[in-house]
């Protein structure tokens, strides 16, 4: 049997990164491909081959598919909400562009598996705001989530159509300390951390009792890796699985926090990312993918909260 050969395009990002690292430690250095259009992030750098790459250019990118016999392509490169919210025509030409691209280079080279996310930015004001389910009302009013959206049927299209075993995960906002978050409405969630330890203060972008579905780093990273071993049979939605780990919102946090750092002070300058979260489910139900691949997450919010503190401390 041949052996695994990834590519994880947009390697440098938040994501990128550490899961670029767990695969590592899982396939062996050599078998895992970084690559991104931005430089090599410090923390890759040693650890593995990297290629500079735009996932626009087909054809370079297929010329890298061949040349390293690569097997499976994990595409992270996106425009995330906020930004994507300054620049809609370039944020929905890469965000689905890059996917067309990946989807038809997995179809022609027969590649094993592909790993693309979407988001829980696919859901709009008319989906239901608690345990949002996995099939509902879906009317995104977000340039982002139109993009996930759009790919999302695109990952169904080739899996139906064309046999491509493309997976995927509706992530909630993700919270990490190792690789900076790229322009996302969720990032203030990172953002308070760095504040209260250098600042001992932060001015929320939410406001206080904006509640939103969150996950810790390692709970994502993990449910990926589980989502993309288990059997193709147990894969029954090839959208895109709702993924759920715990909800707060920047009062909850805050409160958290000044458990470790008492002097902690939070104040809120709602902006235009509020209207984005006000559009978003604040719980998500991941039934589906809690029953189909046995899926279970770790991190609640006081264990996020010491953990990325202690390391934070540590850098
Ligand atoms: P990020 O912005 O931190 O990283 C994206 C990476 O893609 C960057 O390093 C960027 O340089 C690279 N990139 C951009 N354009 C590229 C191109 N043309 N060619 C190659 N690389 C390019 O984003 P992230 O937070 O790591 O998100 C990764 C994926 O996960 C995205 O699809 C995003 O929508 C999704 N997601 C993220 C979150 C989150 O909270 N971080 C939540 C839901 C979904
Ligand atoms: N964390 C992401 C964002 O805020 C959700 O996809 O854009």
């Amino acid at each position: 049997m041949m052996k695994d050969k990834i590519l994880v395009i947009g390697a440098s990002g938040q994501i990128g990164v550490e899961l670029t690292l767990a695969l590592r430690r899982i396939y062996g250095n050599a078998q895992v491909v970084a690559s991104d259009l931005r430089e090599e992030n410090d923390l890759l750098k040693g650890t593995g081959p990297y290629v500079s790459l735009d996932v626009m250019n087909k054809e370079m990118l297929h010329v890298q598919v061949i040349r390293q016999n690569i097997t499976q392509i994990y595409l992270l490169a996106a425009i995330l909400s906020a930004t994507g919210e300054k620049n809609p025509g370039l944020a929905w030409h890469l965000n689905t562009q890059s996917l067309l691209n990946v989807l038809d280079i997995a179809r022609e080279e027969q590649l094993q598996k592909v790993y693309w996310p979407s988001s829980i930015a696919v859901f709009g004001p008319t989906s239901p705001r608690q345990n949002c389910p996995q099939q509902t009302i879906i009317e995104p009013v977000t340039v982002y989530g139109i993009s996930k959206y759009a790919g999302e049927f695109w990952c169904n299209y080739y899996n139906r159509r064309f046999g491509v075993d493309v997976r995927s995960l509706r992530y909630p906002g993700l919270i990490s300390y190792k690789s900076s978050p790229g322009g996302g409405t969720t990032d203030y969630a990172v953002e308070i951390f760095n504040e209260a330890l250098e600042e001992k203060k932060y001015t929320s972008f939410l406001s206080a009792g904006t509640s939103l579905p969150m996950m810790y780093m390692p709970d994502a990273i993990r449910a990926t890796i589980e989502l993309m071993e288990a059997s193709a049979a147990n894969i029954a939605v090839r959208t895109s699985y709702n993924l759920a780990a715990i909800s707060f919102s920047p009062a909850e946090i805050a409160a958290e926090i000044k458990k470790h750092i008492p002097g902690f002070a939070i104040t809120y300058e709602p902006d235009y990312r509020q209207a984005i979260a006000d559009s978003w489910p604040q719980s998500i139900d991941d039934s589906a993918a809690r029953k189909d691949w046995g899926w279970k997450h770790e991190y609640d919010l006081p264990g996020i909260t010491a953990d990325m503190l202690l390391n934070l401390r540590q850098e």
